[in-house]
């Protein structure tokens, strides 16, 4: 489903990826750790198209990153959802409409959005939320919305940079618990994080990037 063969990243003088090389198969949910800097969140971004190698191949699917064509990048990000570090909710608007945003974009019909948009609300317990504004839930129900707002369009693969950052850890294991579930169900789920304990047990797939090299893979 993902593959990179040996892709390096470069910003100035400084080497955030070298020579990185991985696959990822179809229906896989991974972890991709290591400290502050080391890479991780170059490494989603590449997948994304957000930022673009200055060596090596990426493959998603059946595209290849570096010759993908310009009217074929807006398809590949539909299949990817991207939960970003510092999500950026609409505070102006409510839980609804964040979540329904991509759909609208697309032109989704209003009847189809609706079930779209309660059930993905549903999936992270927050259908009774819907009306509420970003601003007034906790710091552990707005990361739930941004887990809604990048399920809803049902991607093939989704990219989760540091998804627990900023709650506590029951909070945090309540989200890693969702994430099992959309992965379940099939989907291709990367996860960027520093915090071991979101891994541990978990028996899936670790690969530790420490100053832009991949230094192992583990079991978690
Ligand atoms: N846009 C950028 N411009 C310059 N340097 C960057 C940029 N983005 C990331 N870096 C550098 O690349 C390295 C890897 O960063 P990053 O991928 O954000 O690491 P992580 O997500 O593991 O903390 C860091 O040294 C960071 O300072
Ligand atoms: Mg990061």
């Amino acid at each position: 489903m993902i593959q990179l063969s040996n892709v390096s990243k470069h910003y100035d003088n400084l080497t955030a990826l070298r020579d990185i090389n991985f696959s990822v198969e179809k229906g896989e949910m991974l972890f991709i750790t290591g400290p502050s800097g080391s890479g991780k969140t170059t490494l989603l971004k590449l997948i994304y198209l957000a930022e673009r190698p200055d060596e090596g191949t990426i493959n998603v699917g059946d595209w290849e990153l570096n010759t993908i064509k310009e009217s074929n990048i807006p398809l590949l990000r539909r299949n990817i959802g991207f939960i970003f570090q510092d999500f950026r909710l609409l505070n102006n608007k409510n839980v609804f409409e964040n979540v329904a945003l991509a759909l609208r974009i697309r032109g989704v019909d209003e009847k189809g959005l609706k079930v779209r948009v309660f059930d993905a609300l549903k999936e992270v317990n927050l259908r009774h939320k819907s009306d509420s504004y970003p601003l007034a839930l906790s710091g552990g129900e707005q990361q739930r919305v941004v887990i809604a707002r990048a399920t809803v369009s049902d991607p093939t693969i989704i990219l989760a940079d540091e998804p627990t950052g900023n709650v506590d850890p029951d909070t945090a294991a309540g989200i890693i618990r969702m994430f099992k579930d959309i992965n379940a169900k099939g989907t291709t789920i990367l996860i960027a994080t520093h915090n071991r304990d979101l891994f541990m047990g978990s028996g899936r797939r670790v690969l530790k990037l420490d100053m832009g090299n991949l230094v192992g893979e583990a079991a978690g």
